[in-house]
């Protein structure tokens, strides 16, 4: 199916669009007014662009109901100043309570039971509870319409960056299983990024992948091996030749049991590079593949 923008209702595109464009990040933001009355909610068109400087953007939409612009907008534009606070798992539930329309003047860390705590560099407050949480002025913010549904950038500066060193591993990064951030998608979904949805791809760097169109086409259209192995494969540097060292009992094996099966022989070599790529052992993967091609 396809869909031409401008020929939905915005609700619709809305959904569509929210459900694709997934997961996304979670912007706790706490704002204040001009007579110092703090604001706190959470906004998923958020994301960071740069780190010098670093830059980081959320998006309070126009409310696609009525057209109405949210406290945190207009907070924004009397003072410039926000916390950006991340969201985790422990913290989804009240976070998205947070996100109730409450009047103004009523405050949502009151609300959502929240702890606020004094900033160093601007006036909101910090969110307690968020592990990472960031003081920022605004440097400009973007209208991208007038209508229902239109964004509004809010392009921000963090001064300051206040971490939970409980989120640390042993050399001091943040640990994405201890930090364990939670994203939007669409409708009531969200995702949780820690445990077994977190996984390593290695960084193809400045050193050039020889590419999928440079694999021997016996591997580029194996019926066995798929996409994610393929471009593993294609992420070595330098097209790889046969290692008269490499000596593997499996492999043994497999040359023994299917001599008389060619075919056979061909996919189960495949099975095991598979197998052997999802240890993240691509060289070994390699020489299996190679083995097979003599
Ligand atoms: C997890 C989550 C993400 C949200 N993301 C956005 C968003 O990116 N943009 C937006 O305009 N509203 C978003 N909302 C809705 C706002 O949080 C909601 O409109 C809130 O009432 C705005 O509060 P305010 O008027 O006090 O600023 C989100 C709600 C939740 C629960």
């Amino acid at each position: 199916m396809q869909i031409i923008p401008g020929q939905l209702k915005t609700a619709e595109l809305h959904t569509w669009l929210q459900s694709a464009i997934a997961p996304r990040p979670i912007c706790f933001a706490s704002t204040m007014d001009k007579d110092g009355q703090p604001n706190l909610s959470p906004f998923s068109f958020f994301n960071l662009f740069g780190s010098n400087p670093p830059t980081l953007i959320f998006s309070p939409a126009r409310r696609v109901r009525d057209n109405t612009i949210k406290h945190t907008l207009e907070n924004i534009y009397a003072t410039k100043e926000v916390v950006i606070n991340v969201v985790n798992y422990a913290m989804v539930q009240q976070a998205s309570l947070a996100s109730c329309e409450y009047p103004r003047g009523i405050s949502e860390f009151e609300k959502s039971g929240f702890t606020p705590l004094p900033s160093e560099k601007i006036k909101p407050f910090r969110v307690k509870e968020s592990p990472v949480q960031l003081e920022c002025i605004v440097k400009e913010i973007i209208e991208t319409g007038q209508e229902g549904g239109a964004g509004n950038l809010v392009i921000c500066e963090p001064v300051l960056i206040h971490i939970n060193e409980d989120i640390l591993d042993n050399k001091g990064a943040i640990d994405p299983h201890k930090i364990d951030l939670v994203a939007r998608m669409g409708a009531d979904y969200y995702c949780r990024a820690s445990g077994d949805a977190v996984f390593e791809v290695a960084k193809p760097n400045t050193a050039l992948g020889i590419g999928v169109d440079a694999l021997p086409l016996t591997i580029r259209h194996s019926h066995i091996l798929t996409g994610n192995n393929l471009g593993q494969l294609a992420n070595v540097q330098q097209q790889p030749v046969i290692d008269p060292a490499f000596d593997d009992v499996h492999l043994k094996n497999i040359f023994q049991y299917y001599s008389i099966a060619p075919e056979e022989m061909e996919k189960e070599l495949h099975r095991y590079a598979q197998k052997l790529l999802e240890q993240g052992k691509v060289q070994e993967a390699w020489q299996v593949l190679l083995a097979g091609s003599l």
